[in-house]
């Protein structure tokens, strides 16, 4: 079996999915749950886009150990020098160098004839060299150029010292066929191609970047790049899960696969969805909610008579299993440390007692509580978030004919108890306008989003909030049996990050520095 490298990107082209804005925090736990994943290279982000991005891929760059550590950089000095101050205290630092190759963005956006780009990416890669010794070089839009030019780009590439040539289908264009033919004819034709390792970047925006990373493959590629659940740029990137899986799956076909931990796949889908606040349709390959689920009478009986009739991976394979342990009302502390340590959960004795107080209340109001419910429970919080405000009580009176009013109290850090009675256009809206009075920030609501964590009445409800105030903007998650609760803990949330941001000088803002 050939070995293909993953490289993921969910830190940088991830990140630049419209309204996804990590702090350093959270980028380090996605990192950590990459290296648990077993990802080969970890592309932390852009270090010259401020200096936020910049101290959030050196914070990466110290935090993992078993992974190279990326830098992105356009082909400049003061890029190239950013990307080396982000990735002092990397154990296996690496430079991914960029240029757009296409007569669109020669024309267009450069404003440069072929020998200038040939030569300001020469003279980018050479000046890198001198400092690392693994550079990624990526004919931006390589997709969109003339093959005979890519030729030559590609060859100048690997004459100036690059280890890894990416190809990039920047704007998702290209077919399986055309971007396969792509790495079959650089094999072919360009001395000295067998000394690196060719690369595959696909964007989604045809819906066809999983089969053409896929495609790429077939034809020689290397590594593939990609992101967890696909997100990023546009329409996403190709889903390093679907990937993974589709190698597994068909490794009689492929003769090639990656060496992910593939029972962190649904770990770190989960998380990223999480921390990003983007959530996965639950008909997503691999990791949407439904990806295992059989619904049709005639489905169900197959799988009972044998899974292998409906059934081409286990859901195990992904690290999605239901323990044995069923948890109520009346199960105590051990057996729910036991139940999280089956669910590959590590908890210190603060955080387990927190969580098994949160348990317990969900009990009371739920006869039997689900895997999902504990799991939407524990990752609730958006870890290590200073809680300058946290809600102690809440009222809504709601009529079909008469205004709807909330009145809520929250505590702050100091202890002082702020209550506010407001009025809305709906019941979510009062909620919202009394948390503004009472922790007097003005924020504006961007994006509410609601989904049931698991089936039935009683099913616990997910809020997801997007804030902004100024250039700021925060995500909020609230988890509760009552969803008028689950969006009042969203904003308070969303409010704490946001108040969180705004004191550390630098976080990315709103809206990412264009890759010009
Ligand atoms: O899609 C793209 O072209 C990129 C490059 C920076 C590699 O993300
Ligand atoms: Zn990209």
């Amino acid at each position: 079996m050939r070995k293909i490298y993953v490289f993921d990107t969910t830190l940088r082209d991830g990140e630049q999915s419209p309204g996804v804005n990590l702090n350093t925090r959270e980028k380090v736990e996605i990192a950590l749950q990459l290296e648990k994943l077993a990802v080969d290279r970890i592309e932390a982000g852009f270090p010259a886009a401020s200096p936020g991005d910049l101290a959030a891929v050196n914070a990466v760059a110290h935090a993992v150990k078993n992974a190279t550590i990326v830098a992105l950089s356009r082909s400049r000095e003061q890029d190239i020098d950013a990307a080396r101050e982000a990735l002092k205290g990397a154990q296996d630092p690496c430079l991914h160098l960029f240029l757009a190759t296409s007569p669109i963005h020669r024309k267009y956006k450069l404003r440069m004839e072929k020998h200038e780009v040939l030569e300001t990416a020469e003279a980018a890669i050479r000046y890198a060299k001198k400092y690392f010794s693994k550079i990624e070089f990526s004919p931006e839009d390589a997709g969109r150029t003339e093959l005979d030019f890519l030729c030559e780009v590609v060859e100048m590439a690997i004459k100036a010292g690059a280890t890894v040539i990416n190809i990039p289908d920047t704007v998702g264009y290209m077919t399986p066929f055309e971007f396969g033919n792509i790495f079959k004819t650089l094999r072919e034709r360009v001395p000295g191609i067998e000394k690196v390792q060719l690369s595959a970047h696909c964007h989604d925006d045809l819906g066809m970047a999983t089969a053409n990373a896929l495609a790429a493959i077939l034809n020689g590629a290397d590594q593939i790049e990609g992101t967890i659940n696909g997100i990023g740029e546009r329409a996403g990137n190709t889903a390093i899960e679907e990937v993974a899986m589709a190698l597994e799956t068909r490794a009689d076909f492929f003769q090639a696969k990656t060496t992910l931990v593939l029972n962190e796949i649904a770990r770190t889908s989960r998380l990223v969805s999480k921390l990003t606040g983007m959530v996965v349709p639950g008909n997503k390959a691999i990791v949407g909610a439904n990806a295992f689920a059989h619904e049709s009478g005639i489905h169900q009986d197959g799988m009972l008579k044998e899974k292998t009739t409906y059934e081409i991976m286990s859901p195990e394979t992904i690290g999605l299993k239901e323990s044995k342990l069923v948890l109520g009302k009346h199960s105590g502390r051990h057996a729910f440390r036991e139940k999280l340590i089956d669910m590959g959960y590590e908890l210190s004795d603060e955080q387990l007692n927190e969580a098994f107080a949160k348990f317990k209340a969900l009990a009371d109001k739920k006869k039997h509580v689900s895997d999902e419910d504990i799991r939407a429970l524990l990752e609730e919080k958006i870890v290590g978030t200073p809680e300058v405000f946290v809600l102690d009580h809440i009222r809504v009176s709601y009529g079909n004919h008469s205004a709807p009013t909330a009145t809520v109290r929250v505590k702050r850090a100091d202890g002082v108890e702020l209550e506010e009675t407001a009025e809305g256009n709906g019941s979510v809206d009062a909620i919202y306008k009394a948390i503004d009075k009472a922790t007097q920030e003005e924020v504006e609501l961007e994006d509410y989003s609601i989904k049931s964590v698991t089936h039935g009445k009683d099913a616990l409800g997910e809020v997801h909030v997007v804030l902004n105030q100024g250039d700021i903007s925060a995500q909020g998650r609230g988890v509760s049996t009552d969803i008028l609760e689950a969006s009042a803990k969203a904003y308070i949330d969303a409010i704490n990050r946001l108040i969180d941001k705004r004191k550390s000088p630098g976080t990315s803002r709103r809206g990412n520095m264009s890759l010009i």
